[in-house]
């Protein structure tokens, strides 16, 4: 039983997307998606970050076109990024600020929110990843995991609708990559989309996509598309 609304839907028609004039990073994708968690897996190059940074308006599309949860992702990228929560391998490049509140609470900035309601909102995040107790700490000396799970209450604060991730858990060991996936894959509140080299999170999915040379190969059961996928890498 999903929560996500019935407006989360990412619909991609005939796209393409090309860099350069060599071989397209995506190459006429036409899907249709309505399930909360959506795995995509293929090897390095295959367009599988194209695919992710598409989906929020940080590249455009050279034809075709897209709706994402209703909008037009290059006409109204803007809104749609107010929506979207991004999740990158990286946490370096996401923790901003220098203590660990001050970054979740950098990330409600201009959404109109009361101060009192924001703190509350921040602490309540903090909680639910179980940082309360670092959060006067400076972010830099956070483990890996630990920035991790601060980039990630950084992204749930501001209530996505949809949260993209790339390679999440790339950089953790087994425990934080479970606590990681489980904060992104059990929570009915968004849809996600998650971008993967480890089959075991993607078969936790609803749907799996399997992009090689910026074309989809096949979208559907998890399993089916893992095995099929697996068949090919071996
Ligand atoms: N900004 C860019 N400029 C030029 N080429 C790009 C750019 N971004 C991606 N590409 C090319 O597009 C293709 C798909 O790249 P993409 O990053 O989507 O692959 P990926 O499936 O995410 O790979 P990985 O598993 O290694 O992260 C690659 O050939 C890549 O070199
Ligand atoms: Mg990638």
């Amino acid at each position: 039983m999903t929560e996500v609304g019935a407006d989360a839907v990412i619909h991609l028609k005939e796209v393409s997307v090309a860099f350069n004039a060599e071989r397209p990073a995506l190459d006429d994708v036409s899907v249709e998606l309505t399930e909360q968690r959506i795995g995509v897996i293929g090897a390095n190059g295959s367009g599988k970050s194209t695919f992710a940074r598409l989906l929020n308006g940080l590249i455009r599309p050279t034809s075709g076109s897209l709706r994402v949860h209703g909008r037009d992702p290059v006409r109204e990228g803007k809104e749609l990024r107010r929506m979207v929560g991004f999740v990158f391998s990286n946490p370096d490049v996401q923790v901003i600020m220098p203590t660990v509140v001050e970054d979740v609470a950098f990330s409600l900035r201009g959404r109109g929110l009361q101060r009192s309601e924001a703190d509350a909102r921040v602490a309540a995040t903090l909680d639910r990843v179980g940082l309360t107790a670092l959060g006067d700490a400076a972010a830099h000396t956070l483990s890996g995991g630990q920035k991790q799970l601060l980039a990630l209450a950084s992204v749930l604060v501001t209530r996505p609708a949809l949260v993209i991730a790339d390679e999440p858990t790339a950089l953790l060991d087994s425990v934080n990559s479970r606590i990681i996936s489980n904060h992104l894959l059990d929570d009915a509140h968004h849809q996600v989309v998650i971008v993967t080299h480890d089959m075991r999170l993607a078969a936790r999915c609803d749907v799996v996509l399997w992009f090689d040379g910026g074309r989809l190969i096949e979208a559907g059961a998890p399993r089916t598309v893992i095995d099929a996928y697996e068949r090919m890498s071996a």
